[in-house]
């Protein structure tokens, strides 16, 4: 059994990329490893938030967790601000990184592009995303594409830890989908399909109504061509669409290809809005009785509890390694 860790931040409505490229495999991933997967609270505020906005869309991801499938008497589902050791470790971490290895980053420089003023803690955010892992010596972390380079600097600095205080932290291995890990925007297939982006047509919300998901369906680009066939580097957007297909249908892309051999891009997108629909009505289903039951605040403090009592035993292990005196 394996140590699984993932999160994902409480900053826009989670969209169908999600979905396919982290939630998915969470649920898929609960069956056989010891779980955790917070609700990254600390790194959406990296970027400003309307404290309102912010607490209920922290509920509105734990609660779509479990609307997803993910069991919270096997997962521990929690948020990341209530289990302190995440703030603590991050500054031990902050200490280990290179101001160049943070530059490099290119999440840092697609959210810094042309703003005047940038915050520090947009900055240092692979320090903090680092700690998540190592504060529960994760070996597994199933995240999209868009993750891989800030994993790689995890697991530099597990590297680094070990090899400066001696060994320590697992080096955590990334686990990426063969289909689905970058899922990209309806209207530009150059873009990644994202939660903070201001166009809504660009997204499928996880809770976008059957007739939202349809009619964004129906409008996404398409290239010139008529045939359904996959190519991401001639046909990006009808590919696109396709790994969606085969993501919610639960079929593989030669499947999708051969179903419509021979058949016109109107009729593969008619069917492919009912395939994303019959994946996500169930799900909201759930998602609308969980939030009505209020269950998740119990579901977030027992998943926090357990949590903290691995975190602190971690912590206290880092500590003692890069020689701080113990509190008596
Ligand atoms: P975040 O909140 O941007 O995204 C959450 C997860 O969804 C995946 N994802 C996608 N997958 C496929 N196609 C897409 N279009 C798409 N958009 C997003 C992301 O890759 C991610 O797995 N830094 C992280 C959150 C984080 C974290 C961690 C993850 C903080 N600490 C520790 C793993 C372990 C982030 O911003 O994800």
């Amino acid at each position: 059994m394996k140590t699984v860790l993932s999160g994902i931040q409480p900053s826009g409505n989670l969209t169908l990329g999600n979905y396919i490229g982290a939630i998915k495999n969470f649920v898929k991933l609960q069956d056989e490893h010891n779980c955790y997967f917070m609700v990254v609270d600390l790194h959406a505020i990296t970027v400003p938030q309307e404290p309102k906005a912010l607490r209920e869309r922290s509920e509105m991801v734990a609660a779509l967790y479990v609307a997803a499938g993910i069991d919270p008497a096997r997962a521990n589902i929690f948020m990341q601000s209530h289990v302190p050791q995440h703030a603590e470790l991050s500054w031990l971490m902050t200490t280990l990184v290179h101001m160049g290895e943070l530059e490099r980053m290119t999440q840092f420089k697609d959210k810094s592009e042309g703003k005047e003023s940038v915050g520090a803690g947009l900055f240092v955010y692979p320090a903090l995303m680092a700690a998540d892992i190592l504060l529960y010596n994760a070996d597994l972390v199933p995240v999209g594409d868009d993750q891989k380079q800030h994993l790689e600097l995890t697991r530099d600095l597990a590297g680094r830890f070990n090899h400066r205080f001696g060994e320590f932290f697992t080096v955590p291995e990334p686990y990426i989908p063969q289909v689905g890990a970058r899922i990209m925007s309806l209207d530009d297939a150059s873009k990644k399909m994202s939660k903070s982006s201001p166009v809504e047509g660009s997204y499928i919300a996880m809770l976008d109504t059957p007739d939202q998901i349809r009619k964004k369906i129906s409008r996404a680009t398409t290239d010139s061509g008529t045939e359904v066939v996959y190519d991401p580097s001639t046909k990006p957007e009808v590919s696109n669409l396709m790994s969606i297909y085969s993501e919610c249908a639960g079929i593989s892309l030669q499947d999708v290809q051969h179903r419509f051999e021979g058949k016109m891009y109107g009729a593969f997108k008619k069917e492919l809005g009912e395939v994303v629909v019959a994946a996500l009505e169930p799900l909201q289903k759930r998602y609308y009785e969980i939030r009505e039951s209020g269950e998740i605040h119990d579901i977030l403090a027992r998943g926090a509890e357990q949590a903290r009592s691995k975190a602190a035993q971690i912590l206290d292990g880092v500590k003692d390694k890069m020689g701080f005196l113990p509190a008596k």
